[in-house]
């Protein structure tokens, strides 16, 4: 069958490294920054609502050529969807969402699915969720067989702090990073770094730090959903005051909202830091606004770090940079 998945920005690759770490075997028909296409075999769709770095999941019902003439391309729509007017149970509600596709064709497409499917339509979720998209000049008809929330908000998420990461972001930045066994998140908030890393790399254990109180007593409560508190090391503290040694690999997402020079500050402070921490083969991964990437980008060779990955993709309008930097 064929499935579309969607993803962030720029993170297709990312999703296709888990394809592969996951052992799915896929063809990618297509591939462009933000969705896959991908013929999959179907025992595997539970696997795939599993993915930890896509954002939305589809099934693809089938392809319908562009015509131009409107009344002929109202016929091919009505063949087409003919052929699969059993897929869903007559009187169902439809939601139908779309994706580059123009108001006046959107209009024929969804009187013919409403006509072909005799399902209602409905402006908010409904029993099936239809997506419509331009793609080869011509309109992929798919249904969402994710879960009905988008698949970054985690079912385990009972707190999230004003600054928690996108859990996304927190996978890709796990599979970057790699497995290691000694692993440290210094600046935690409400865990969703170690909580993505754990998840995705199993029989792996995370020590975090975080300096707020509140937000680790409230963070607990996720990692006590999924059953992991012995996963996961928490101190409350603040980590320029401790001491670690021997980590394999430092995973974090640092202070942000400070003002350009500071966060600079901040983030050359950590670094050097950092790169007493971990051990010859270790790692550091860490996310930040490119823009402060570009600004510290200069100061890794005084540090004597190297930067080995590095992914930018975009959250919440901003440009962010995750990186992996290894000693020289
Ligand atoms: C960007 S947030 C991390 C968000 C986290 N990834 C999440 O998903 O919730 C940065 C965190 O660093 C913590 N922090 C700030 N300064 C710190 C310090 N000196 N030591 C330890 N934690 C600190 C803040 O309390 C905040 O929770």
């Amino acid at each position: 069958m064929l499935v579309i998945l969607e993803t962030l920005p720029n993170l297709d690759k990312i999703v296709l490294k888990e394809l592969a770490i996951r052992n799915v075997p896929v063809n990618v028909k297509y591939s462009d920054q933000t969705s896959l296409i991908i013929e999959v075999s179907e025992e595997y769709v539970k696997l795939l609502r599993k993915l930890q770095t896509v954002t939305r999941l589809e099934r693809c019902i089938t392809w319908i050529p562009y015509v131009n003439d409107i009344k002929e391309f109202r016929k091919v729509v009505r063949k087409t969807l003919r052929e699969y007017s059993d897929y869903f149970e007559h009187g169902s509600i439809v939601n139908v969402v779309s994706r580059d596709v123009r108001d006046k064709i959107l209009k024929i497409l969804i009187r013919e699915i409403e006509r072909v499917f005799k399902c209602r339509l409905t402006r908010s979720r409904g029993d099936y969720e239809i997506y419509v998209r331009f793609f080869n000049r011509g309109f992929l008809i798919c249904i969402n067989i994710g879960s009905i929330q988008p698949l970054y908000r985690r079912w385990y998420t009972v707190y999230k702090s004003r600054a928690s990461l996108n859990p996304i972001l927190a996978a890709t930045m796990s599979i970057i990073a790699g497995r290691y066994d000694v692993v440290l998140d210094p600046f935690a908030g409400s865990l969703t770094i170690p909580i993505e890393y754990v998840r995705f790399w199993k029989n792996t254990h995370v020590k975090c730090v975080d300096i707020e109180y509140e937000v680790l007593k409230k963070s607990i409560l996720n990692l006590k959903v999924l059953d992991i508190l012995d996963k996961v090391d928490i101190l409350c503290g603040d980590y320029f005051k401790i001491r670690f040694r021997d980590i394999e690999c430092i995973i974090t997402d640092p202070p942000r909202g400070l003002r350009l020079r500071s966060s600079i500050e901040l983030y050359l402070k950590f670094l050097q830091k950092a790169s007493w921490e971990i051990v010859d083969y270790g790692c550091i991964v860490f996310i930040t606004f490119s823009k402060i990437f570009k600004n510290i980008g200069r100061e890794l060779q005084k540090l004597n770090l190297e930067v080995v990955d590095r992914v930018d993709t975009v959250q919440g309008g901003y440009k962010v940079s995750i990186v992996k930097l290894v000693r020289k």
